[in-house]
């Protein structure tokens, strides 16, 4: 074995040692006959790959039966891969128990709200609150940090896998006991489990902890302050197997950066709370690229994967080199298209792409899924992309830790979601397809977007845009309040300041706590039904539509910049502006179609000083990362046409090594990425 005869510390630029920019993928040795992992190591080096995912659902292969290690094949893979340049993301195996686990230990198995139990067959099929499986996890970590940690080949460590995939929380008895004694904890009584979760409504006072049980199928609605806590308590009870085994693995590698694999804006899994418990945050990536707008989703997934570490370098851990198979029709992506979408992870701040998986599984439930190494093999449009891929990413070092530094904030927290999702409201509200309809807004102009939990210092951005804080605890109104009063410029929308951190509601009109700041008060919610919208007329005469709700606002301060133009608050704000402080807090008291969102974030932005750096082009993303006095421009080319992008001075093209002087051209699904010095 290759051993390490020094621990090295993590390179301050990049987020491992390798010194380029990551790519592999998932790589499943386990599934293949020994004679093909020779090919997988020349392959690898043909395409330019320097990382790989190991072992991720092995557990069966490594552990065959309880304490008995098969590690001598896993030896023979790493040493190859070493051999051969390529690194190792070593997986701990945890994210599919073997057989013999779940034969032995049936109450590893998760139950849902109905009471069905999930069997074993396919994976993620464990309660993290079965003892048997946490004891199991962390010896199975140990063995492999004890074998690997000294090896050269070890880069990073992958734990587990897509934590709170499939199966989100489990209703075992295990779970239950777990979450009374985390609500002892967090209440510390039942007089103040009581009072917090309102338990005088319908009759649930508690008089013992025994009595309290997880919000199984009820007849109705569930309490919604119990299930917005099942969240926090499930977020955490996930976090609690990270920190087992990240716990194992810093004392026998501390040299070695953890991550585990995250999904976007995933809804069970408080990512901020996540993202500080490891090393390096990832992030696993599908957008259906059949959608014309899928560049929107992905842009701002992975705008929050570099915001969840304060602009930290992330790496694009999954994506797909062709078509996924979960969906009922897997879209390809056309040519070009896997390229595109990994510069645009580059671009917003990755130091790496990687796919799932290297080679397509021959057996199993994802063989028709693609990957690096198609079954059809090398000669095949798939790999040609890849490889050349990975040959033009060997070329990219100098990028390796630098960042996007972004003028805007959206304020997106978890447990604001959690309390939108938890009980029956005026109108249900989607956070998500809200945050993304505004989002839009600044995507299209090409202005740069942070995410920003609502209690974090937000005086560096120019502007932040708060969608639906209907959890608004007390030190996230003073944020806001501090932010704007020392110049800042906030763009809140309907719906906000509406509960506390009991999801209580707070009383005497809203936004609470805001009132003086936005300079209104909404007395009265006027939610729309599907088929209704209400026009809303601008100050300087443009008009759009307001659908979903509407807010009746009573000014105490703030100017209306638009109004509505029908029902029966016509003429009242729907969209106000109020100097507060040294800065200018809008609101907005509807949920506007695409001109709207456009108009209100023109506003807001204008205000803010904000322009676009290249104008509103439909279809081209423009995104500068930098480095101290380097920056990188990408201009992707999301249409089936060239273009030609106006630049501010002259650079020089990366990719063609051709320099450039005021444009650059941009082939159809094209990039183009240009330094510029100074
Ligand atoms: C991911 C998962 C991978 C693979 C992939 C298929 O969610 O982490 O193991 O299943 O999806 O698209």
């Amino acid at each position: 074995m290759a051993i390490r005869q020094s621990p090295s510390p993590v390179s301050p630029r990049g987020v491992t040692r390798i010194g380029h920019l990551l790519f592999g993928g998932d790589y499943s040795p386990e599934q293949w006959p020994e004679a093909v992992w020779a090919e997988d190591a020349r392959l690898m080096r043909d395409a330019g790959v320097n990382l790989v995912s190991l072992g991720v659902f092995a557990w069966s292969k490594i552990e065959v039966a309880p304490g008995e290690f098969r590690f001598e094949w896993l030896d023979r893979v790493i040493d190859l891969l070493h051999e051969n340049g390529v690194a190792v993301n070593l997986a701990t195996p945890t994210a599919s128990p073997p057989p013999w686990l779940v034969h032995r230990h049936p109450d590893i198995l998760p139950i849902k709200a109905d009471g069905t139990r999930l069997w074993h067959g396919s994976r993620r099929h464990y309660c993290p609150h079965s003892p048997a499986y946490r004891e199991a996890a962390v010896r199975v970590t140990r063995a492999l940090a004890d074998r690997y940690a000294e090896h050269l080949a070890l880069a990073m460590w992958h734990v587990d896998n897509e934590y709170a995939g499939h199966v989100t929380e489990c209703f075992c008895d295990n779970a239950a006991e777990a979450f009374r004694r985390w609500l002892e904890v967090r209440y510390g009584s039942l007089a103040g489990l009581n009072d917090a979760w309102g338990a005088a409504f319908w009759s649930q006072s508690y008089g013992a902890w025994e009595e309290v049980e997880p919000p199984r199928q009820t007849p109705t609605f569930v309490n919604p302050t119990e299930l917005l806590d099942w969240r926090r308590f499930w977020s955490e009870s996930w976090l609690g197997c990270l920190r087992d085994q990240a716990a194992v693995l810093r004392e026998r590698t501390p040299h070695v950066p953890i991550t585990t694999n995250f999904m976007g804006f995933h809804g069970p899994l408080d990512y901020w709370a996540w993202g500080r418990e490891e090393d390096v945050v990832s992030n696993d990536s599908y957008p259906d690229t059949s959608d014309p707008s899928w560049m929107i989703g992905s842009a701002m997934a992975y705008d929050l994967m570099r915001s969840l570490k304060g602009g930290r370098p992330w790496v694009l851990m999954e994506q797909a080199s062709a078509h996924v198979n979960w969906r009922e029709r897997n879209a390809t992506k056309r040519p070009g298209v896997m390229r595109l979408g990994s510069y645009q992870a580059i671009a917003r701040g990755a130091d790496g792409v990687m796919f799932f998986q290297w080679r397509a599984s021959r057996a199993g439930a994802e063989k028709h899924h693609s990957a690096m190494v198609p079954h059809v093999g090398t000669d095949s449009r798939t790999w040609r992309e890849v490889s050349a891929l990975g040959a033009e990413l060997g070329h990219l070092d100098e990028i390796l830790g630098s960042s996007v530094a972004a003028d805007v904030a959206i304020v997106f927290d978890w447990e604001n979601l959690w309390a939108l999702g938890s009980g029956p409201m005026p109108a249900s509200i989607e956070l998500l397809s809200q945050v993304r309809a505004l989002y839009a807004g600044l995507f299209e102009r090409q202005v740069a977007v942070d995410f920003a939990h609502p209690e974090a210092d937000l005086s560096g951005y120019r502007l932040v845009v708060v969608p639906h804080l209907y959890l608004m605890t007390d030190a996230a109104a003073r944020r806001l309040v501090e932010y704007v009063d020392g110049g800042g410029t906030l763009l809140m929308t309907y719906f906000s300041g509406i509960v506390d951190a009991n999801d209580h509601v707070r009383l005497g009109g809203y936004p609470a706590g805001l009132i003086e700041l936005m300079g209104l008060r909404v007395e009265e919610f006027a939610p729309q039904v599907a088929s209704q919208s209400t026009p809303v007329v601008t100050a300087d005469g443009t008009r759009f539509d307001g659908t979903l709700w509407s807010d009746v606002i009573t000014l105490a301060g703030a100017e209306p910049i638009a109004t509505f133009a029908g029902d029966f608050y016509a003429g009242r704000p729907a969209v106000t502006r109020h100097r507060f402080g040294a800065g200018t807090a809008y609101y907005l008291g509807t949920m506007p179609d695409a001109a709207g969102v456009r108009w209100t974030m023109g506003r807001a932005l204008d205000a803010a000083g904000i322009r676009s750096p290249n104008g509103v082009r439909s279809g081209i993303e423009t995104v500068t990362r930098r480095s101290g006095s380097h920056a990188w421009l990408f201009v992707l080319n999301h249409t089936e046409e060239p273009v030609e992008v106006e630049l501010e001075g002259s650079g020089l093209e990366l990719l063609s090594q051709q320099p450039c002087d005021g444009s650059v051209r941009v082939e159809p699904t094209g990039v183009a990425i240009v330094r510029f010095e100074g």
